[in-house]
């Protein structure tokens, strides 16, 4: 008798953009006729809604869209001027893109170590990285980059306080975090400027590059709107300073605020989905840990294994069975050849051993309780 057909297990990719879409297809496809029917595709007016949208949404006074994650950073230290013998704090264990623009502006990078449970950026090696720079004598500490890892705050009221002391300019790289909170107040008012990232597969991403800047200073405000748009002043032709050609383009707002009618939905079954995986995955790798008192979005759902000859076998083994991983990050930027040289050789042995261990599992809202009891069961035969 022939065997009965049985359909081979669905492929859990790491993110699935095309399932989401489904859950805002009408909406998406009514902003985006609106866009077609005004043809204003810089600037039009569905940025300024967007921006007022998502200035609600986190409290904030202002937000003003730009072209990505990378440029709202680049904006945000013009704006300061921070430029050469400028020292600039920043997590070694994160993207590039925090650690490239203080160099692209002429400041230096200073690598500081993270949690090795929580991932994010460790204030007690801050304290030390400062006092090192101090000591040197050769470089101004001027800015703190701290990063939102994965989806989860940084532990900004710790952070806060030594910028304070030390007179540091605070950027929060929330490229990762948007709808976050921290003490129950969503990111985006926490520090001087926050940095935010559309890019597509963030938990509130467009469909193509964008970001926005968020902060409650009037005088910071204008200067990233004139910064956005080549140091424009009261009229387009009126240059006032260098800026960039930084503006969040009219499609991409107009696709987030179709994905902003489900961003609150979507958040909460990657709660639901985080919390899946933590009781599966029990006993068989390390989970992640909260950040206290915070919310996460679940940008990023990383467990560590025991070593990096393990975290290769449960790799293999999860791509055998058509599910996604990847590695957030294999390399901790100070080993990078692009930063290679700009590291002092203090220690950051923490960054470097997570980056050995860690591993990322898929995550998005299309996940079902049943698949995250087969991505463990992989996990659990590969141990
Ligand atoms: C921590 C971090 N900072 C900055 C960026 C840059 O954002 P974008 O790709 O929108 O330029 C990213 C993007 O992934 C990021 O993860």
């Amino acid at each position: 008798m022939d065997s009965p057909l049985v359909a081979p297990p669905r492929p859990l990719p790491l993110f699935d953009l095309k399932s989401e879409q489904a859950s805002f297809a009408a909406e998406l496809r009514r902003r985006l006729d609106a866009v077609l029917a005004h043809c204003q595709f810089i600037l039009g007016p569905e940025v300024a809604e967007l921006e007022d949208r998502l200035a609600a949404y986190c409290g904030a006074r202002h937000c003003i869209g730009v072209s990505s994650g990378t440029d709202a950073l680049v904006i945000a230290f013009m704006a300061e001027g921070i430029g050469p013998g400028d020292a600039v704090f920043l997590p070694a264990f994160t993207y590039t893109a925090t650690a490239e623009v203080p160099l692209l502006l002429g400041a230096k990078p200073v690598f500081v170590d993270i949690d090795p449970r929580t991932f994010q950026i460790d204030p007690a090696d801050l304290v030390r990285r400062i006092e090192t720079v101090r000591a040197a004598g050769t470089l101004r500490p001027r800015a703190l980059i701290g990063v939102d890892l994965f989806g989860q705050p940084a532990d900004w009221p710790a952070l806060n306080a030594i910028a304070t002391r030390e007179g540091l300019f605070t950027l929060d790289d929330c490229a990762q975090s948007f709808g976050a909170t921290l003490r129950n107040q969503r990111l985006g008012t926490l520090t001087d400027a926050t940095a935010v990232s559309f890019f597509p597969t963030k938990p509130l991403g467009g469909y193509g590059d964008g970001g926005a800047l968020f902060t409650e200073s009037d005088e910071r405000a204008a200067l990233y709107r004139s910064l956005r748009s080549h140091g424009e002043g009261g009229t387009r032709y009126e240059v006032l300073r260098i800026g960039i050609n930084g503006r969040l383009d009219t499609m991409q707002a107009a696709v987030l605020l179709a994905r902003l009618t489900v961003f609150d939905t979507a958040l909460a079954t990657r709660e639901r989905i985080a919390r899946a995986y933590d009781r599966h995955l029990a006993g068989i790798v390390e989970t992640p840990a909260r950040v206290p008192e915070s919310t996460s979005v679940w940008a990023i759902y990383s467990v560590l294994l025991p070593s990096s000859e393990a975290r290769a076998r449960a790799q293999a083994a999860l791509k055998e069975a058509g599910i996604g991983s990847n590695i957030y990050y294999p390399r901790p930027l100070h080993l990078q050849p692009a930063y290679r040289d700009q590291h002092d050789g203090s220690p950051l042995p923490i960054s470097e051993a997570i980056a050995n261990r860690i591993l990322a599992l898929p995550m998005h809202p299309g996940l079902e309780e049943e698949d995250v009891a087969r991505i463990a069961e992989v996990l659990r035969s590969a141990s």
